[in-house]
């Protein structure tokens, strides 16, 4: 049978703030890759400086080194995990500036890469529809995006002793990310059979 290389997740999170729900989602996300086999790079939108997406400056300067070390940190891994909070019922700006910034560098870091989108709110409906939003640009960018994702519903109260308190809801998750991180196997697995 033949061996197969750990596949490597980029897990980030889509929000500046220091106490972020989704950062707390996206470390369970986190735990479980490992847990399932998958080497892990976190990364938050914060370790990167985004400035608003302007095509003069792109003309002037390029783009920028901040959106430069995210495209790297990209490029290095099979798949992307992205945690993100839904802004008015749609994707932070932050997060799509970064995207636009990402869609000018050549090859295109997003195309062809597997993604996974999770989010967190203290509303009802976990933040869902600013996932369907996030689904958007990368789909458009070649990003192969699971059809299931995952929103913590309730988050500021949902989180216990490191896991999502509920259960059933945690068991849930956990199955998300093993169902995800088969398909990035197989995936790699594929190339690399294309390659040889
Ligand atoms: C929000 N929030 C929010 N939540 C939601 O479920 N649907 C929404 O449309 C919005 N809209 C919204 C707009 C703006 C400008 C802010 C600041 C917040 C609440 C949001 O989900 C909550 O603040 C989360 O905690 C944000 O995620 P992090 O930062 O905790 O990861």
């Amino acid at each position: 049978m033949m061996s197969q290389r750990a596949v490597r997740v980029l897990i980030f999170t889509g929000s500046l703030r220091k106490e972020s729900l989704n950062d707390r989602l996206a470390a369970l996300a986190a735990d479980a890759v490992a847990t399932f086999g998958g080497v892990v790079d976190r990364a938050r939108l914060s370790d990167f400086d985004v400035p608003h997406f302007d095509y003069d400056v792109e003309l002037e300067s390029g783009v920028p080194p901040g959106v430069q070390a995210f495209a790297e940190r990209l490029k290095t891994c099979d798949a992307f995990i992205a945690a993100s909070p839904e802004y008015n019922a749609s994707i932070p700006g932050g997060v799509k500036d970064l995207i636009d910034w990402t869609s000018r560098i050549r090859p295109q870091p997003f195309n062809g890469k597997q993604a996974l989108l999770l989010s967190a709110s203290p509303s009802m409906a976990g933040g869902n529809r600013g996932l369907w939003s996030l689904r958007v640009p990368l789909e458009h960018l070649g990003m192969r995006v699971y059809p299931d994702m995952f929103s913590l519903a309730q988050a500021h109260k949902a989180f216990a002793d490191g896991r999502i308190a509920d259960a059933t809801l945690q068991q849930r998750f956990e199955k998300t990310i093993e169902c995800f991180i088969d398909l990035v196997e197989a995936a790699a697995q594929a190339t690399t059979m294309e390659a040889a």
